[in-house]
């Protein structure tokens, strides 16, 4: 299967960013981090910022303008933001293309944190137990939107990159 659009979902600290990026230049498609998009449509400095200022309710609906507006764009990487499942609308503007490929880039909680150690850019993970309890809420719900799932914890970017290549080649 040739796909035009590649979308990264997966907990906090999963590596969508990175992988996104290397994905893309290996592919030569756009790369667009929602994370970064939500930042420059609303001339915002952090995400910090917004879920101190505006709340989280409205972050998810800047997540959804971003994801709209991408809703015509082939030949990309999307690497979601790690809540980009909270919203149903917000899949549905991501996914809303005939060849387009969901990978949920799977970690344990405990690769996430240790990725994540000294990080304090996420606001939802600035609380331990609270963040566990997110990733494993959310586990089921990445697996119901994924095309394929590709397991991180022991593998480099570059080895990702190659898993997701590869089945999209055995697909061919
Ligand atoms: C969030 C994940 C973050 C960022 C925000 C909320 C989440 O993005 O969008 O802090 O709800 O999981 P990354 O997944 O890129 O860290």
């Amino acid at each position: 299967m040739v796909y035009q659009r590649y979308v990264l979902i997966g907990f906090m600290g999963a590596g969508k960013t990175s992988v996104g990026q290397a994905l893309s230049q290996r592919l030569d498609f756009n790369f667009v981090d929602l994370d970064q998009l939500i930042l420059e449509q609303s001339s915002v400095n952090s995400i910090g910022e917004i879920f101190t200022n505006l709340g989280e309710e409205r972050f998810r609906e800047l997540e959804t303008e971003a994801a709209n507006s991408l809703v015509d764009a082939e030949e990309i990487i999307i690497a979601t933001c790690g809540g980009a499942i909270s919203r149903r609308e917000t899949m549905m503007a991501l996914i809303n293309s005939p060849e387009v490929c969901v990978i949920f880039l799977k970690t344990g909680f405990n690769t996430s944190k240790a990725r994540l150690l000294g990080d304090n850019s996420r606001p939802l993970f600035a609380d331990e137990d609270s963040a566990r309890k997110l990733w494993e809420k959310r586990q089921a719900v990445y697996q119901g939107w994924a095309t394929r799932t590709v397991d991180t914890d022991e593998l480099s970017i570059a080895q990702v990159v190659a898993a997701i290549l590869r089945e999209a080649a055995d697909e061919a």
